[in-house]
């Protein structure tokens, strides 16, 4: 756990990831703070972190089917696919923090049970929209919401890590989500006022 070796890639998870991670300093392995949670705690934050990345696939899924269903509509089918890498990309971080559990965890504020059942209303907006293809409007509109219900846990203040690495992958994991909104958003104003 500790040594100098790298450690393999975690299945589903890329070595573009690993290397913007390795880029924040020193490897996450080794200099990690020495303190072990009780084991309860470190259930919960494991619990927390596995719903966060639930959440991540579950929405680069959305964004995927989205892209699916919106194809004849070339800037929408765009937006959702490069949505939905970000997406992927994120859950992989959230793996990254996954492996470097439990060293690293400090606290979580997070209420996992919301957030799982946030990751379920994800699943289930992807099937309902399998069934029945939503407008680009309705599709934007659910997107927003999904994004700005993650964006209002403030998980990179309700998790605490110890090593700074881990802390400054969630902000801007979290930022980037944030862009998200912003992005989406932006999409929804130019929809309004080309289909009113
Ligand atoms: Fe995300
Ligand atoms: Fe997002």
């Amino acid at each position: 756990m500790h040594g100098t070796a790298p450690r393999p890639a975690a299945p589903g998870f890329s070595a573009t990831v690993r290397e913007l991670f390795l880029a924040l300093g020193p490897q996450i392995h080794r200099a990690i703070a020495p303190a072990c949670m009780p084991c309860e705690a470190a259930d919960d934050v494991l619990r927390v972190l596995r719903a966060c990345r639930a959440i991540e696939l579950a929405m680069a899924g959305l964004y995927e089917a989205l892209a699916e269903i919106h194809q004849r509509d070339p800037s929408m089918a765009a937006l959702w696919r490069k949505t939905a890498r970000e997406e992927t990309n994120h859950a992989a971080q959230f793996s990254l923090l996954l492996e470097a559990i439990p060293e690293t965890i400090q606290e979580s504020a997070l209420d996992a049970q919301a957030l799982e059942n946030l990751h379920q209303a994800v699943e289930n907006t992807v099937e309902e929209y399998r069934l029945r293809s939503p407008s680009v409007r309705e599709a934007l509109v659910a997107a927003i919401d999904f994004e700005e219900a993650m964006d209002k846990t403030h998980a990179h203040q309700a998790l605490v890590f110890s090593d700074p690495r881990c802390q400054r992958m969630l902000v801007a994991m979290m930022a980037a989500d944030s862009g998200h909104i912003t992005r989406l958003r932006a999409a929804l104003h130019r929809v309004a006022l080309s289909r009113p």
